[in-house]
């Protein structure tokens, strides 16, 4: 049986005072058991917040990781974060491949198999984004987007890459809009994807988790997530507020 991930991801927001609340909110709400045994939680944080997020959540089960990461190892590349400088600071997980970075900052196929490339290689396990965008899922091609997003990553790393990482199928038009995919719209992607991984790995898709993310909220997570292929949440409004996020980590089989 897979454990359910629930990963916060803050994107541009949170100060040094407002992060140390919400964590604190997080950690009070998760001493009282209520968040299940098998139910696995992190946030991802903003690059400069990630030492300030590594104290306060030393000693806790709380993880964290980065929201994006550098394909490169070092070298004159201004303004980026290696794996290496993420492993000084023990982050568990790298997002990688988040339709912000493809549609805002130009980051394609390629890219983000390279970076999911480097996550590994330095110990990190990748949360890697999929997904359609709005006229995408009305031009029926929502399959073949997914599946063209993840054979950029398995024709890179091969298929066995997929057991230590995580896949977050995350439909464009349900980002920040308050329009969730149904259970039932993400549970028939979700069985796609570990189709596909299946075909060519039946262990690897038993084993690699598979969150939906796209305006998952206290309200509608319990319904996603037990659905038989969702194994959690990649959370972004909703992750700012502790009892929100709490709701959510609460939820799930
Ligand atoms: P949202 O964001 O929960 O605010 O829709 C999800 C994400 O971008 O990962």
């Amino acid at each position: 049986m897979r454990n359910t991930l629930v990963a916060g991801n803050w994107k541009l927001n949170g100060s040094k005072a407002s992060i140390t609340e919400l964590l604190k909110g997080i950690l009070d709400g998760m001493s009282d058991g209520s968040v299940k045994s098998q139910t696995d939680v992190a946030v991802c944080a903003p690059y400069i917040y990630i030492p300030h997020v590594q104290e306060l959540l030393q000693g806790t089960n709380l993880a964290y990781g980065s929201e994006s990461i550098s394909e490169h190892d070092s070298g004159a590349y201004t303004g980026e974060i290696s794996g290496s400088m993420l492993n000084d600071f023990d982050c568990k997980y790298a997002i990688v491949g988040h339709s912000e970075r493809r549609t805002l900052f130009a980051e394609k196929d390629a890219d983000t198999a390279n970076k999911f490339a480097a996550a590994r290689k330095h110990g990190i396990k990748p949360i890697l984004c999929i997904g359609e965008l709005l006229e995408e899922r009305e031009q029926g091609v929502t399959e073949s987007v997914v599946a063209r997003q993840l054979d950029a990553v398995i024709d890179l790393e091969g298929v066995e890459a997929l057991a230590d990482a995580v896949i977050a199928y995350e439909p464009v038009w349900a980002i920040g809009t308050g329009m969730t995919a149904s259970p039932q719209q993400a549970q028939d992607v979700h069985a796609f994807i570990r189709g596909k991984i299946a075909a060519l790995n039946s262990s690897v898709a038993e084993k690699v988790q598979i969150l939906y993310g796209g305006s998952v909220n206290g309200g509608n997570a319990d319904e996603l997530f037990a659905m038989p292929d969702i194994d959690g949440g990649l959370i972004g409004g909703a992750a700012l507020k502790a009892e929100d996020f709490l709701a959510i980590c609460r939820a799930g089989k």
